[in-house]
């Protein structure tokens, strides 16, 4: 593991080449956390990295993880994490922020269309920051160029992240949030 990661952010295991991890190929980056709040801070540092029309894609069992990383992603555009909350029965809440913060939970869905009726099209492709709790529910309405964020339960505080870009835009914000995560 890269020293100096593993010396800012001493929970993170990242299973990933230097090279991979310098390359702007649409490689996943693997990583561990260890805590709740460790999974907030990755969230936070995607939020710093951030570029209007953001998407993240989360996938995960109940209890993965994924509104935890959410109320770090609303912590890192300045908005309180205490009002983010899984919006599973209003499929979206929206959020003012630095960027604006779209947060949405697909539990409930079958398909995207749930989502194209209450305009989650012009939310993707607009000027704020999508985070999509369930996001293999609405796979086929996803845009192109998101980040993919697969969590799964691997110990009792324990996470393991697979964050894969889908598009040169979030390479480029991918590359910029582990820089990111790094430096804190
Ligand atoms: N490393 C970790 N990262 C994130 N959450 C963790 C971690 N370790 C333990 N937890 C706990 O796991 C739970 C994750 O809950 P969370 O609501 O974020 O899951 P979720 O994936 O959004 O589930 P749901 O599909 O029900 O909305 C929280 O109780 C949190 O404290
Ligand atoms: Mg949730």
């Amino acid at each position: 593991m890269d020293p100096l990661l593993a010396a800012r952010f001493p929970g993170v295991r990242s299973r990933n080449s230097p090279a991979q991890r310098k390359g702007t190929a649409l490689h996943p980056v693997a990583l561990n956390t260890c805590s709740p709040d460790e999974t907030r801070r990755l969230g936070e540092a995607l939020a710093r990295c951030a570029r209007p029309g953001g998407v993240l894609a989360l996938y995960g069992e109940l209890g993965a993880g994924k509104t935890v990383l959410a109320k770090g992603v609303a912590a890192g555009l300045d908005i309180d994490p205490r009002n983010v909350t899984s919006p599973t029965f209003v499929l979206m809440v929206r959020h003012a922020g630095r960027l604006t913060l779209f947060h949405f939970d697909a539990y409930r869905l079958a398909d995207g269309n749930g989502l194209l009726d209450i305009g989650a099209e012009e939310m993707f492709f607009g000027k704020g920051l999508c985070v999509i709790e369930w996001a293999d529910r609405v796979a086929d309405v996803l845009p192109d160029d998101r980040i993919d964020v697969r969590m799964s339960v691997s110990g009792a505080k324990e996470r393991a992240l697979a964050l894969t870009p889908t598009g040169p835009q979030s390479a480029t914000w991918l590359r910029g949030a582990m820089d990111g995560l790094k430096n804190t």
